[in-house]
């Protein structure tokens, strides 16, 4: 029998939008607590520097840990890809998205071209080009930054109809198009958000992986294994680092539901 652990997940983010993961921990693991840190005083990560991910990923960490979780998901897929493999890592397992996701491209392509949207330091980072080249040698891959993403959702532009998403987004697919890519990983916090836009475009025979679902899906398998809460529901305790004013709507619009739990703003600058 696997013994119950009843500590709760941590979940790191550059900011809200790691928030579309937890929606994900709410509906497949619903007995988990969960601590949530989106560092919002320094959002957004995805046109800063290595060495400054690093920093700030480390303290993230160290935040995290002090939480007693058992374990971390890093929904940020800037931090994933940036960071992982570069930053001091706790002493508690730690899920980024870009392992993840690359699988579940490299397991649902048929074709063998693989399309990848994120933040300009996500695709400047190459790491979802070697992952997916280490899973599947004879994949292509099709990367592009996509600036404009993340500033259009959080400015509440993310639907079918919007013009100004659906031409910034037309622009951005078109060498995913051209490639003929019949995978697409949604790199981004934000990006699961645009699902509809983004998978209007590339028409119904595209698979779209939103990496934070799949890294909810590998800790649920883990958590089988090793340890899972063994109450009903767990509760949300939201940390960030700015302002608390109009975290309920920001977050709501992220969770895809009203916000129940704590929130608190708290200094995890060290140095
Ligand atoms: N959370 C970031 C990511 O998933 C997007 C926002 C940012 O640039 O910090 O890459």
């Amino acid at each position: 029998m696997v013994r119950p652990d009843n500590r709760p997940i941590g979940v790191f983010d550059s900011g809200l939008g790691g928030l579309t993961a937890v929606r994900e921990i709410l509906t497949l693991l619903p007995g988990e607590d969960i601590v949530y840190l989106g560092d919002t005083g320094r959002v957004p990560y995805g046109t800063r520097s290595t060495e400054t991910i690093v920093k700030y990923t480390e303290q993230a960490f160290a935040f995290l840990v002090s939480q007693n979780v058992k374990r971390i998901i890093v929904a940020c897929g800037t931090v994933s890809a940036v960071a992982l493999g570069r930053a001091k890592l706790p002493p508690v397992p730690v899920t980024g998205v870009v392992d993840v996701a690359a699988e579940a491209a490299a397991a649902k392509t048929q074709n063998g071209r693989i399309g990848v949207l994120g933040t300009p330091a996500t695709i400047a980072s190459g790491a979802y080009e070697r992952r997916i080249a280490a899973l599947l040698p004879s994949a292509e891959t099709v990367s592009v930054a996509c600036p404009l993403f993340v500033p259009l959702v959080e400015a509440g532009r993310f639907s079918r109809g919007d013009k100004v998403v659906e031409l910034v987004a037309a622009e951005y697919l078109e060498p995913l198009q051209k490639a003929g890519v019949d995978t697409v990983i949604l790199g981004c916090t934000h990006y699961p958000l645009l699902s509809d836009v983004i998978g209007a475009l590339m028409g119904g025979g595209v698979t779209l992986v939103n990496p934070g679902a799949e890294a909810v899906q590998h800790v649920a398998r883990e958590q089988a294994r090793e340890g899972a809460a063994d109450r009903a529901a767990g509760s949300v305790k939201y940390f960030v680092t700015d302002s608390i004013e109009g975290f309920s709507s920001s977050a709501a619009r992220f969770l895809q539901r009203p916000v129940d739990g704590s929130v608190a703003k708290i200094e995890i600058e060290r140095g």
